[in-house]
């Protein structure tokens, strides 16, 4: 460890914190948290911490969640702007009219939106557990989705479910190159592709295990005959991949703009505003602070509630 990660780990013991962070963080980030995990995870264990701070290394409707889970305790982030471009493509005022125009709906909303979007939502859900909670739904339910048209277009695939799908997306799951994909199975044909959910239809047809960050991540661990994948997810992930599989050779499948040349990565920028700096400032001065309306939060509490429930 360094000295800022030294420090940064001297502060959270005295002050009681808790560092959560997102498989999508910075390396250095990851190596100095107390806890790593996908959406569901971080979610999970801010539930059920008995820390008195939580310092989220994520976006910010993460470090919502948390507060909205633990309104009592004081939810951090490094960066108060570190958005998410899919949970930006869903206005709460956009979804209501929405909901108003199919009144006798059920409400499906993926985590990655705002705080005042899961108030007006039945039942939240993540990568992880999406396919889980649509099936616990009657099979005759009429069920609006959004944001996220990748993973809803992939739920009503798998399940044969006709949700209607509000029209957003990740930018970065959204703009893997085909071409670049082709290329890679072509160089490496015994490389499986393990793609997330939030990915175009066309590069999940060409993947061999789709999956949320975390499911992707216990592939890896408990396939021990594979020597190299081809990853279509964030490349933050391959931190924790590499650490469990030293010797495995992971192939990042780079973003449609690169064309094969130069960067090789397809990283997220909001994940990576969080910096060591920024961590360390963070805990210094105990701020930013997350907070969220106290009306909106009971709202949201209830459909993230019967999330973790349904899990
Ligand atoms: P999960 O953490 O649920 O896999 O979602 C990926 C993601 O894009 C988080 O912002
Ligand atoms: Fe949002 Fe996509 Fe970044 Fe996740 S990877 S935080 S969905 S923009």
């Amino acid at each position: 460890m360094n000295e800022i990660q030294q420090e940064i780990r001297r502060l959270a013991k005295l002050k009681k914190a808790i560092i959560m962070a997102h498989y999508y963080q910075r390396a250095e980030i990851q190596d100095v948290a107390d806890f790593i995990g996908d959406s569901l995870a971080l979610a999970q264990q801010a539930a059920k911490t008995d820390a008195d701070i939580i310092v989220m290394c994520g976006v910010h409707f993460m470090a919502e969640t948390a507060k909205i889970l633990c309104p009592d305790k004081k939810v951090l982030i490094p960066d108060a702007t570190a958005g998410c471009s899919l949970a930006d493509s869903c206005k709460a005022e956009d979804l209501a009219v929405w909901k108003a125009m199919h009144p006798d709906y059920t409400v499906v909303s993926y985590v990655n939106t705002s705080a005042a979007v899961k108030a007006l939502t039945d039942v939240v859900v993540t990568s992880s557990n999406a396919m889980k909670i649509v099936g616990k739904l009657p099979a005759d339910a009429k069920i609006l989705f959004g944001p996220d048209h990748n993973l809803g277009n992939y739920i009503n695939s798998e399940t044969g479910r006709h949700m209607e799908l509000w029209n957003g997306a990740c930018h970065v799951h959204s703009r893997f190159s085909v071409e670049a994909l082709l290329a890679l199975k072509n160089e490496h044909p015994n490389a499986p592709v393990l793609a997330h959910p939030e990915c175009k239809q066309v590069i999940l047809d060409l993947s061999d295990v789709i999956g949320s960050t975390q499911a992707l991540l216990n592939y890896v661990k408990t396939h021990s005959n594979h020597s190299e994948y081809i990853i279509a997810t964030e490349s933050g992930v391959i931190h924790e991949m590499q650490k469990a599989c030293p010797d495995v050779h992971f192939l990042p499948v780079p973003p449609e703009m690169t064309e094969g040349v130069g960067c090789h990565c397809n990283e997220c920028e909001y994940m990576r505003q969080n910096t060591l700096e920024l961590l360390l400032k963070c805990l210094q001065t105990e701020s930013p602070e997350v907070t969220v309306d106290s009306d909106v939060s009971e709202k949201a509490l209830v459909s993230i509630e019967k999330m973790l429930a349904w899990s």
